[in-house]
């Protein structure tokens, strides 16, 4: 389900005419009025089983209009499915928001993301493809790295 930007856009165009008003400024097209996506913290942990595995990421968000993750494909699984975890429970969603000026966090033990159908069993070292498609942005590819199976963020091993 797409939302469509006209709204942002109208209420931007509103601002524009009913703000300070001193005429066309050298700021006009700085970008804020849409989503700028950048994609860092991007690993797997080496999978533990031959046909499934996670994958964790974080999304910034740095224009000033929301988008949404509406998809993810990789070249080493059949399909990847966005999950996420409430009270110890995972669930499966079709869409994650990605606020303006925010982020939209994979982590171990919250929202993931799961390669299931697996083709081959990435190894700690290799690096598997990743194509995120969003609701308003254009596609983005990743490379995401393989890490240990017990690899840490905040440790870095
Ligand atoms: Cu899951």
């Amino acid at each position: 389900m797409r939302r469509a930007v006209l709204p942002a856009a109208a209420l931007a165009g509103a601002l524009a005419l009913t703000g300070c008003g001193s005429g066309p400024g050298p700021d006009s097209g700085s970008g804020t009025s849409k989503a700028e996506l950048s994609v860092n913290s991007v690993y797997m942990p080496q999978p533990v089983s031959a046909d499934m595995a996670a994958g964790f990421l974080t999304i910034t968000n740095q224009g000033g209009a929301k988008d949404a993750l509406t998809s993810v494909s990789s070249d080493v699984a059949g399909r990847v499915t966005m999950h996420s975890t409430v009270a110890g429970a995972m669930r499966e969603k079709t869409s994650f928001s990605i606020p303006a000026h925010g982020r939209l966090v994979f982590r171990s033990g919250a929202n993931h993301l799961m390669f299931e159908e697996l083709k081959r069993t990435p190894k700690q070292g290799q690096h598997v493809t990743l194509k995120l498609t969003f609701a308003e942005s254009g596609p983005l590819t990743v490379e995401m790295p393989v890490k240990s199976a017990t690899y840490n963020p905040s440790t870095g091993h």
